[in-house]
């Protein structure tokens, strides 16, 4: 039986624009995504956007537009960024459609009937930036008086009737999930933040909103709309049809792992297995957190003018650099901070220079020496072994850090066989074998090319063009092109296409 894998980004808010952060969530989860495929599973890649609540029905009223157009034009744009990133998700999921509404209003159904919803009222403080509630104790204190979330989003006092989940219960319940499932939250600084939460005791979570009306509405009391985080995590259920049991795609569930940012972990790691749990569902595996990025050292804003729309950098630097950047640039579950000298860095020193040019050395001198022809295998010397050892290693070593999210980890241990070639070919000179002894030179760029094939292979969820292109170069035919295909040597004296170099160096346009 082919093995499924079931993995999710964030749904973004449609209250602005797509910027780099929401783009890196989604490429993260696209390397994931392309490699699961390319390691023989059948995967369920959901994306999308997240459309009710309060932040977005004020920015459509601050647009002048009623909130339906305004999230139908929000929505097609972040689908537009998606497809520029070359995210290859399998579906797109938005909270206003009906196959929604219908999954929320059951799963609302399920936890009533658990027990775990009751009505009251809330007062407390809210932040509508976050769409989230705070505690008193969480608030500082601005010098003209205003009240902040921890995250900087200002609070104002809310008052009005409310359903509430039955949170409190579930806390014991919560931590023997942590314990007994120590992969649950991922990095370390994520569990231990959440762990700390939920042993500080939890309070009930007010499920229902009031005061507006953009909202999926609460069976059977039509002046509650669902507050936006219990529908918005719901999407990851609707995506595979629930309540739907026999829909095509309801074997995926549970989620093999849910890609948030770290700001957003408590949600997905408390509330979201709570709900579950509530509603008798299996829990997903993993929640795995990202790092924030910034721009040159500054937090992004409006105000600052410094927020960046992905596309803008895949136009200028080309998208394969810039998705290998944001993976190689900083540890995925750390904060970064993106710099153009350092995304020019990346692209002439690593990819024009330590793969660029070691795929376009091999392969040019296959076209001049050996008539274009991959030449046959041949008598291994030590350093040949070592390397195609090493090259032959990758597909098991990146399985690991996939399995981790440490791609920067992952692209490093390619980095180290990418080296080792160029170290390798430096040595063995075959420029100068052509003179000397022709069937040894054969030999050495069969091992380079061999080498440079599952380089090539195992870094295509990374860099898809780059790489197919590479790969066409090597002639390896588009259905040999899988972890399992490595193990299956390519034929010998097969002709192969003239090279033609994969990563240009980037140069500054003149003034
Ligand atoms: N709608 C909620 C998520 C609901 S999921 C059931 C939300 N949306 S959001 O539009 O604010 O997107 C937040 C996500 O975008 C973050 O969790 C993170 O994945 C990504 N990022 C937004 N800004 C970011 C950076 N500056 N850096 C890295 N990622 C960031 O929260």
């Amino acid at each position: 039986m082919t093995k499924s894998f079931y993995l999710t980004t964030p749904i973004y808010y449609v209250n602005g624009a797509p910027h780099i952060g929401h783009a890196y969530t989604s490429v993260a989860a696209d390397v994931m995504a392309r490699w699961k495929r390319l390691d023989g599973y059948e995967v369920f890649f959901l994306t999308g956007t997240d459309e009710h609540g309060q932040k977005v029905e004020q920015a459509a009223q601050a647009a002048g537009v009623d909130p339906q157009s305004y999230t139908d034009g929000i929505s097609a744009d972040f689908r537009d960024m998606t497809r520029a990133m070359g995210v290859s998700n399998d579906d797109w999921i938005r909270t206003t459609e009906a196959r929604h509404k219908a999954c929320c209003t059951e799963m609302w159904r399920r936890m009533t009937a658990a027990g775990d919803i009751y009505l009251g009222h809330y007062e407390g403080w809210y932040a509508v930036r976050d769409e989230a509630f705070y505690d008193e104790n969480e608030l500082t204190t601005q010098p003209d008086g205003t009240r902040m979330a921890p995250s900087g989003a200002p609070v104002s006092w809310v008052r009005e009737p409310s359903y509430f989940f039955r949170l409190a219960a579930w806390q014991d319940r919560l931590l023997k999930l942590y314990d007994s499932h120590p992969d649950f939250i991922a990095p370390t600084s994520s569990r231990n933040e959440v762990l700390s939460f939920v042993r500080g005791g939890l309070n009930d979570l007010s499920i229902s909103r009031t005061t507006f009306s953009w909202g999926i509405p609460v069976p059977d009391a039509p002046d509650h709309v669902m507050y936006v985080w219990m529908d918005a995590l719901i999407n990851y259920l609707t995506g595979c049809g629930f309540p739907d049991t026999t829909a095509p795609r309801w074997h995926y569930w549970p989620a093999d792992v849910h890609f948030v940012g770290k700001e957003i972990t408590r949600f997905h790691a408390v509330y979201w297995p709570a709900f579950l749990m509530s509603a008798g569902l299996p829990l997903p595996k993993r929640v795995t957190a990202n790092g924030w990025w910034v721009v040159e050292g500054e937090k992004m804003s409006k105000s600052l003018g410094n927020v960046i729309d992905p596309r803008d950098l895949v136009r200028t630097y080309g998208l394969d650099q810039v998705r290998y950047y944001l993976l190689r640039e900083k540890p995925f579950g750390g904060d970064g901070s993106i710099t153009a000298k350092g995304i020019v860095s990346r692209i002439n020193v690593e990819l024009a220079n330590d793969l660029g040019n070691l795929a376009q050395r091999s392969l040019s001198l296959v076209a001049r020496n050996c008539g274009g022809v991959r030449p046959g295998r041949g008598p291994a010397t030590a350093e040949d072994t070592a390397l195609l050892l090493a090259a032959n290693a990758l597909p098991e070593v990146l399985r690991r850090h996939m399995d981790q999210q440490t791609f920067h980890e992952a692209l490093e241990e390619v980095w180290k066989v990418i080296r080792s070639a160029n170290g390798y070919i430096d040595r063995q000179a075959p420029w100068a074998l052509n003179r000397t002894d022709k069937t040894r030179m054969g030999v050495v760029l069969r091992v380079l090319v061999d080498s440079l094939r599952v380089v090539a292979t195992v870094l295509q969820p990374f860099m898809p063009d780059s790489m197919a292109r590479m790969l066409d170069q090597i002639g390896v035919p588009g259905d040999d092109r899988t972890l399992a295909a490595l193990n299956t040597p390519l034929a010998d004296g097969i002709a192969l296409p003239p090279p033609q170099g994969v990563f240009p160096r980037y140069v500054e346009p003149a003034a």
